[in-house]
């Protein structure tokens, strides 16, 4: 753990991140608990938002009491598997903005190409967090990144579900100003890019694709 990495250990996310690893978990129960785990982490990645107080009457008396301040925060779904996200956090901030950024991998220069990007206004002036559950190679989640700061943002935060080491690393070198939460750094990737042990391709299991 460090200021660049912050690893949610709760046991309730431990262990509903258990059952989605199972390859017997189905795609409804995968989709379900992605979306309450979403919800431990959007908690911890929005745990420094700004606050500042205002005048409220309760039953009782009038207080200065803390509310959130500045600009509605961005969430920015990293397609297509951010999307599995997206629901269970804007349950949790209702009035944030939502962006999506669209890559592909050119198999020639195996770069990361822009197909979409359609991000909220005043990107400066708000925090935003990146989503997506699988930080692996880390390419795309650079890329990402990379786009969002040309488009203004200076205050961004990243949120996956499991990270493999080379995809912080990758990160850390690109966008060490990025702080990453997490639930899981597991051991590496294999020769496919693939993170392991991981949960397979997290797109295809929340959509039932193959
Ligand atoms: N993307 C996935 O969906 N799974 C991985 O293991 C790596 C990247």
């Amino acid at each position: 753990m460090s200021d660049h990495l912050t690893v949610v250990d709760h046991p309730l996310v431990q262990h509903k991140l258990t059952l989605m690893r199972e390859t017997s978990t189905s795609t409804a129960v995968f989709r379900q608990l992605l979306r309450e785990i979403s919800q431990f982490l959007a908690y911890e990645v929005t745990r420094n938002l700004p606050m500042e107080t205002k005048r409220i009457e309760t039953p009782m008396e009038a207080m200065d009491a803390p509310t959130l301040a500045g600009r509605k925060l961005a969430l920015i779904s990293i397609l297509r598997a951010g999307n599995g996200l997206l629901d269970g956090m804007l349950e949790l901030i209702p009035s944030a903005r939502v962006g999506f950024v669209g890559l592909y991998r050119d198999e020639e220069t195996l770069k990361p190409v822009q197909y979409y990007f359609k991000v909220p206004d005043a990107l400066d002036e708000r925090m935003v967090i990146a989503v997506d559950p699988m930080l692996a190679t880390g390419n795309s989640s650079v890329a990402a990144i990379d786009l969002l700061k040309q488009a203004g943002a200076t205050n961004i935060r990243f949120l996956c579900l499991l990270a493999a080491p080379e995809g912080i690393a990758r990160m850390k070198e690109a966008h060490p100003d990025v702080p990453i939460v997490t639930a899981s750094v597991d051991s590496h990737l294999n020769e496919n890019g693939y993170i392991v042990p991981g949960l397979g391709d997290a797109g295809d299991r929340m959509f039932g694709t193959k």
